[in-house]
């Protein structure tokens, strides 16, 4: 996330007269109806949490016109947004948070590629998947993929996206809950001699972790390293601890009335939660503004101590 002027206090509208288009296909992600939708993320009364979904949807369905070199090539989310029947402007104007979402997809979609090229037959998840859609980038023929967010998300999204590909489901998860990988049915790192043959799970967590209380995320990072097969990758967001508590300064998130809670005063703080995990990479948002990104986050990182907002990739083999 990068500083911004005064947030505009705006909020996504619902569009007069939303547009009636069938969906474009792609893998089971055909949105499920022909008829239209009006008014549907108005009816599905989301709280400030789940409400910022639209952010990084209307940044992935649009915001290739302002980042053409981030391009992601999202049909799903182009398709959403308009049945969706909101006017997702007021999303588009805070350019750098759509960047901030098209580098991020770049930076899932090649960790999924790289990881499904080594395990063609594993499983992905998205927890906390808000209208995301990264099979329509990493299905393999071969592989599994659950959706997972909290229940008004997944009755708006069983609505949207309905699954038709037998090789992923959709399951409701408050990820705060501990156990939330066994009640997803997640294959489980066994005892010494058991764990053999269980495949490893890809697991992206985008745009979520800032929402939760530090105790919380501490015990999801805790839940995913104890529970992981071996070779399992789990890829997130983060921010600096700078951020927590300034929401209503960002010109997206503010007007949701959503808060950020969880942000990290050194990207080794990730690893710490748990002896199993490694922090295999970490990227910024700063590589995306040449030069005087990576010589300005340099000048401030004594006072950030980790990227404005950056990607961590955890593994629990120690790969
Ligand atoms: C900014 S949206 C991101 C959605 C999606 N990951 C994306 O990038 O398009 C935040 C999402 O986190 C979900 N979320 C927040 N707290 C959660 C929790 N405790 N358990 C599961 N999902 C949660 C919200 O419902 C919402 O869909």
């Amino acid at each position: 996330m990068q500083p911004h002027p005064p947030p505009t206090r705006r909020r996504a509208r619902t569009a007069a007269a939303p547009a009636q288009r069938n969906p474009e296909n792609a893998g089971d992600g055909a949105a499920a109806s022909d008829a239209a939708t009006p008014c549907l993320l108005q009816r599905a009364h989301l709280r400030a949490v789940p409400s910022t979904l639209l952010i990084p949807l209307a940044a992935r369905a649009r915001g290739s016109r302002y980042f053409p070199w981030l391009a992601c090539n999202d049909v799903v989310a182009t398709s959403l947004v308009e049945r969706l029947g909101a006017d997702v402007e007021p999303c588009l104007d805070d350019l750098p948070t759509v960047l901030n979402v098209l580098w991020r997809t770049r930076a899932i979609k090649d960790a999924g590629r790289s990881f499904f090229l080594a395990h063609p037959k594993a499983g992905g998840v998205s927890l906390g998947c808000g209208l995301s859609h990264h099979f329509q980038w990493l299905d393999t023929g071969a592989n599994q993929w659950l959706d997972a967010d909290l229940p008004e998300v997944m009755d708006l999204r069983r609505e949207l996206l309905p699954v038709r590909c037998p090789r992923t489901r959709h399951a409701t998860v408050d990820i705060t809950q501990p156990g939330w990988w066994q009640r997803l049915g997640l294959p489980k790192e066994e005892g010494e001699g058991d764990g053999a043959g269980v495949q490893p799970v890809f697991i992206v967590c985008e745009g979520v972790l800032m929402y939760l209380q530090p105790a919380q995320v501490q015990a999801v990072l805790r839940e995913f390293a104890q529970c992981a097969p071996e070779g399992s990758r789990l890829v997130i967001d983060v921010m600096t601890h700078r951020a927590v508590g300034r929401a209503a300064q960002h010109a997206s998130v503010g007007p949701t009335g959503a808060e950020f809670h969880w942000g990290v005063g050194s990207m080794d703080e990730l690893a710490a939660a748990h002896p199993r995990l490694a922090l295999l990479r970490q990227q910024s948002v700063s590589e995306c503004y040449g030069w005087p990104g990576v010589v300005l986050e340099t000048l401030w990182w004594p006072w950030l101590g980790a990227p404005l907002y950056g990607m961590a990739t955890l593994g629990v083999d120690g790969a």
